[in-house]
């Protein structure tokens, strides 16, 4: 739940009845404000600060109906839940105004208290549910902008990546639409474009992250967990979208020491790439830290053993071993079974060293049969 301050306001010009029901929530810890009539309680709806969360008005005002009031309120307060209190069987009124869309709820009088509770505190959760559902609406569009944006710089640079910019659209559509899926998708579509312009590293976010899943969960991390080390570890790299364009198609060992300071500051750029959402904090933690190591000797902050985060760790032996594994197919195919150090072997020799011993024995179990 969100921690959205809510606010009831009661307009009804019987005194004993916003009494009662300013009492009754009050219980509930909601600030209640009340007026008698529709012109005292437009201007309060006006005046304030902070939004009225949720309104309940009596149908039988003198001047106006409620449901006129409450059509009216919509005008300031156009999020508000409104609830119209009815004490007479004028149901054609009351289907009137729901089909207007002017009210949420009505409710009869005398009301029971537990039901009435209840329905506020439905109510009100509706509201949040609402409100974070435009929130993130809104922050989607933006990064779609953002990554757009972004796509069409890139185009003008890079000729060849026509296709993944095309797979980027698709899985920007694709936000709006699923919500749910929203963080998964942009990782998804960062990592098809630092693939495609780096061609050498295609295949391995998604290998990396299926290994880290499998030793995450042999460890016995939560659900919450295993969901932010799987995200990091699809994410580990996007950071180097950030690096200059010349150092994309070069290898390591073909840096200048102005390349590799750049290098270094992937892990926190790829941090920073996936802020754009609070709920993607953790994620945002692990992916600065897979480059440290164990005895503290690794990068951006040099940090060791314990104050390494779990993910970061199972990510960097991950990473190591596809990148190795990937290097040695490439250059010398089947090192490794000949006597010569194998992946694993180097791996295993790091314990202690550039990764965390326990993870490194995990990885020993779910690797002996690959
Ligand atoms: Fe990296």
């Amino acid at each position: 739940m969100t921690t959205t301050q809510h606010t009831i306001l009661i307009v009804d010009d019987e005194e004993s009845i916003r009494f009662s029901l300013a009492r009754l929530f009050n219980k509930l810890d909601i600030p209640v404000i009340s007026a008698a009539g529709c012109d005292d309680a437009l201007e309060m709806l006006s005046t304030r600060k902070e939004p009225v969360t949720l309104i309940i008005s009596d149908q039988r005002m003198p001047g106006i109906n409620g449901a006129e009031f409450l059509e009216k309120s919509r005008a300031v307060c156009p999020d508000a839940i409104r609830f119209l209190l009815t004490g007479f069987s004028d149901m054609d009124a009351v289907v009137d105004a729901v089909n207007k869309g002017q009210i949420h709820r009505y409710l009869k009088k005398p009301w029971d208290n537990d039901e009435l509770i209840s329905q506020v505190k439905e109510s009100l959760k509706q509201y949040e549910l609402i409100n974070e559902n435009k929130r993130l609406l809104k922050l989607t569009a933006k990064h779609t902008r953002q990554l757009f944006k972004f796509g069409i710089i890139m185009k003008q640079k890079v000729q060849e990546h026509g296709k993944a910019i095309a797979k980027l659209k698709t899985s920007l559509k694709s936000l709006d639409k699923e919500l749910k899926d929203n963080h998964l998708n942009t990782v998804n579509a960062f990592l098809s474009l630092v693939e495609s312009l780096m061609p050498s590293t295609e295949g391995h976010g998604s290998r990396v992250s299926l290994l880290c899943r499998e030793m995450a969960a042999k460890m016995g991390v939560s659900e919450k967990d295993l969901a932010d080390i799987e995200l990091a570890s699809l994410a580990h790299d996007i950071g180097k979208l950030k690096l200059a364009e010349g150092m994309w198609q070069k290898s390591k060992d073909q840096f200048t020491e102005e390349d590799m300071d750049m290098y270094k500051k992937h892990p926190e750029e790829g941090q920073n790439m996936v802020l754009f959402s609070p709920r993607l904090e953790n994620a945002g933690k692990i992916i600065r830290h897979h480059h440290e190591h164990f005895d503290g000797s690794g990068w951006p902050d040099g940090i060791g053993d314990t104050d390494i985060p779990l993910g970061a760790k199972i990510i960097a032996v991950a990473d190591a071993y596809d990148r190795i594994k990937k290097m040695n197919e490439t250059v010398s195919p089947g090192e490794g079974e000949d006597g010569s150090p194998s992946v694993s072997e180097y791996i295993n020799a790091q314990a202690g060293i550039k990764f965390d011993p326990e993870v490194t024995r995990v990885f020993s179990e779910v690797t002996a049969n690959k």
